[in-house]
């Protein structure tokens, strides 16, 4: 794939930046748009802080992760401003002087006090949209967040520039170079706690860059959907990895998951079968597409794979309908991606509010918006053996129609996801994640 012409696409970028935030001012009546990196959090009653979490919305502008106490002013008209903190600090990090193919498009300031900010932020008389979390204020700049101007600018986010898409790219190559690791070290007998050193490793990142916390789960544990436990102890025996994680570049991330059987087995057939359904499901990330039909569509699919299987007795369609489909997949099929591993506005129903409701009966689909150009979505998948869910269905009188034998065979298995970034275009989609495994497999 010949290199992305980065400035290029950053400058494009940028300019589309200005055109939504010259939108989203006019509807709020406001002039100026002030943006602050966030700042430090410190934990009850101690001096230690929590990891430093960037205002999403700085970093949309600027490909700066690790700047507390900075700030973003732009008004329509004018070049973008940087307050740039660089503390005489020797306690920590002192962020690196601004370079790259971004610094040109700003008028930077440099101030060695995160106060200093304040001489280059606007006065009370000027009507400015702060954008950011309540700790981040400063004096008189106290972060407002106008609902019309989030609305525009959260609605608007879905449809990620090139840039981002590139800067999504590059995360989905690390994060396969990563899963890759882990695999040979689930393969090598290590433990979660072993594979996820191994992960962490090869991604060059830990827990202060990864995007989420990464759910590495062998046997049974595979069936706690977001299990973050990490035994340091390998089982014994290890039958079946789960590996949910992703990777962050330039404050994008990408969100993989890949389950393995430890042998070429009946499970490993299943989860072959999951793999393929799931990726007609990516084929099916469309412009036009209601997201809440593949959500729908995936649950039928995955009901034939356990009629075939074996697990059911009963049509996929009685299976979707009565809820049967729903103790074995028991989430969204995903998710929008992009600043947030979880991006914003995924009900919004326009840029100046609203909600589309999810389908009844399927409360934790996180995206219920129609599929156009620009979208970053996640399909992701699974069939699990949760004793909860399990329990439940047990007491109903559709009961019959499992096939309990073979549940409890499958049940120290855990579970299956299979979870992939997928690019809706004018065209075919662009599966990153596949794409990444195609291009290191070479
Ligand atoms: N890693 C969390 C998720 O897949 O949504
Ligand atoms: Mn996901
Ligand atoms: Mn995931």
């Amino acid at each position: 794939m010949p290199s992305p012409d980065l400035p290029a696409l950053y400058a494009e970028h940028l300019a589309i930046l200005k055109q939504r935030a010259d939108t989203a001012l006019e509807r709020g009546r406001h002039d100026m748009l002030v943006i602050p990196s966030g700042t430090r959090h410190y934990q009850v009653f101690d001096d230690i802080d929590y990891p430093y979490a960037v205002n999403p919305h700085f970093k949309h502008w600027l490909p700066l992760t690790q700047a507390p106490g900075s700030w973003l002013v732009y008004a329509p008209g004018q070049r973008p401003r940087l307050i740039f903190l660089q503390p005489h600090d020797y306690w920590h990090t002192v962020p690196q002087d601004p370079q790259g193919y971004w610094v040109e498009h700003f008028d930077i300031e440099i101030i060695r006090n995160a106060e200093d900010a304040r001489q280059f932020l606007p006065s009370t008389s000027v009507r400015a949209a702060i954008i950011g979390e309540p700790q981040s204020a400063l004096g008189h700049v106290v972060p407002n967040n106008p609902d019309v101007v989030l609305d525009y600018l959260h609605y608007h986010r879905a449809y990620k520039t090139a840039y981002e898409i590139e800067m999504m790219r590059e995360a989905t190559r690390i994060g396969v170079r990563a899963h890759r690791a882990a695999l040979r070290a689930f393969r090598a007998g290590a433990s979660e706690f072993g594979i996820y050193l191994v992960y962490c490793q090869a991604a060059a990142q830990d827990s202060s860059q990864l995007p989420y916390s990464s759910i590495i789960a062998l046997n049974e544990h595979a069936a706690i959907l977001h299990y973050t436990d990490r035994d340091p102890w390998p089982p014994k025996p290890a039958r079946s990895f789960l590996i949910d994680a992703g990777a962050s570049h330039h404050g994008y991330a990408c969100d993989i998951t890949r389950t393995w059987s430890a042998e070429q087995d009946e499970f490993q057939a299943l989860i072959d079968e999951v793999d393929a359904a799931q990726r007609k499901m990516c084929d099916e990330v469309r412009a036009g597409r209601d997201y809440r039909d593949i959500h729908l569509g995936a649950h039928l699919k995955l009901a034939s794979i356990l009629k075939e299987a074996g697990f059911i007795h009963m049509s996929p369609e009685s299976a979707v309908e009565s809820g049967v489909s729903s103790t074995f997949f028991p989430h969204g099929i995903g998710h929008g991606i992009g600043l947030q591993v979880h991006d914003v506005a995924g009900f919004a129903e326009s840029d100046s509010g609203g909600s589309i409701a999810k389908p009844e009966g399927h409360p934790y689909l996180r995206l219920t918006r129609t599929l156009a150009p620009g979208m970053v979505v996640t399909i992701e998948p699974g069939i699990y053996f949760i004793d909860m869910l399990l329990e439940k269905l047990r007491t109903d009188s559709l009961r019959q129609s499992i096939n309990w034998r073979q549940v409890q065979q499958f049940k120290p298995y855990g579970g299956i996801r299979i979870e992939d970034d997928v690019v809706c275009t004018e065209d075919a989609p662009i599966n990153l994640t596949r794409e990444a495994e195609a291009e290191t497999a070479a």
